[in-house]
């Protein structure tokens, strides 16, 4: 295999463009001819074809989105539209695609795989955190520091005004981004919708702490679980006491990737270039621990990943 293209796709993640660099870099290193097409498979249907050199992905190791720009396509997600795909990579003589993105994403890749055996890579890429076959997504670290980043700072103003505090993080029907954020920010509450929740308890909780002399409190909510203002205005009426809430939303998808997301890119970018290259597909790259793994995209696109009750337990007993 000497021509390979990649693509980025679904909700973008800071530490995509490392990875788009980690592909490039390994597969150029090995004497492939690289490309990239805009827009996700939106844009190999368009025929949005860029070459990637070298320096094409210079410059782009800290900064967030994406330079091939992402889309959700949903021509693709038609058998017309998945071989008007097939037949732009095979017009440019595209032996094998890298495929960077979440489940949506990698859903599309499996289908290329399955229906043209036409060889990809999955690169898992989502702050949600919710594939599996990794322990960590591209843009996952990035997206808790950018959250704890804001529990930290409305824990001085919670502090000063004496207020419980909501945040609603994203996390789509998962809650990771939650779980991670919470605990690093000591909330006093975290809720996910993996988990049943009472707010009648944790009006309870809030009400007994505050006899106790705790004046203000930090309550984190997945998005996939509740709403931020549904949440406030509940234990307002419940308690009496003064709450405010944000929603940090999309800042969460942006910023300058960390370097542990940044390296995490670059490795599994570079795992995914040498598995295509190497005659392997219709897998997706990912970490075991510290370990490069690869798995099937059928394993990975039919397993939940769970959140671990070890932390969950230790949000409450760290908030009693
Ligand atoms: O999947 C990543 C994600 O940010 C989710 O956490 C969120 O629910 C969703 O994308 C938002 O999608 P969009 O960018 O299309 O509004």
């Amino acid at each position: 295999m000497k021509r390979i293209a990649i693509i980025t796709s679904g909700g973008d993640a800071p530490g995509m463009n490392a990875a788009i660099r980690g592909v490039a870099r390994a597969a150029l290193g090995r004497g492939a001819d690289v490309f990239g097409f805009h827009h996700g498979y939106q844009g190999i249907i368009d025929n949005e074809i860029v070459p990637v050199e070298s320096m094409t992905v210079g410059g782009i190791i800290g900064r967030g989105g994406t330079m091939l720009r992402t889309a959700r396509s949903k021509e693709f997600m038609t058998p017309a539209g998945r071989s008007r795909a097939i037949d732009t990579l095979r017009t440019h003589g595209i032996e094998g695609l890298v495929v960077i993105g979440g489940d949506g994403s990698l859903t599309g890749a499996r289908a290329l795989h399955e229906e043209f055996k036409f060889p990809v890579m999955g690169v898992p890429g989502s702050i949600d955190n919710d594939i599996a076959g990794t322990d960590f997504s591209i843009g996952f670290d990035t997206a808790v520091n950018t959250a704890l980043e804001a529990i930290d700072r409305v824990r001085d103003t919670a502090y000063s005004h004496e207020r419980v505090f909501v945040i609603e993080v994203m996390g789509r029907h998962n809650g990771f981004i939650a779980l991670e954020s919470g605990l690093a920010g000591g909330a006093e509450a975290v809720i996910i919708p993996e988990v049943p929740y009472s707010l009648v308890d944790i009006c309870t909780y809030l009400k007994e702490m505050h006899a106790r002399g705790k004046r203000s409190s930090i309550i984190v909510v997945a998005e996939g679980a509740s709403k931020a203002a549904d949440v406030k205005e509940f234990i307002e009426k419940r308690t009496g006491f003064e709450l405010r809430y944000l929603v940090l939303g999309h800042m969460q998808r942006g910023g300058s990737p960390t370097a542990f997301d940044r390296v995490l890119a670059l490795r599994l970018g570079a795992h995914a270039a040498n598995r295509l290259l190497s005659g392997f597909t219709g897998e997706m790259v990912g970490v075991d621990g510290n370990k490069l793994v690869s798995n099937p995209l059928s394993y990975v696109l039919s397993t939940d990943r769970s959140v671990d009750p070890e932390k969950l337990l230790l949000v409450e007993v760290m908030a009693r």
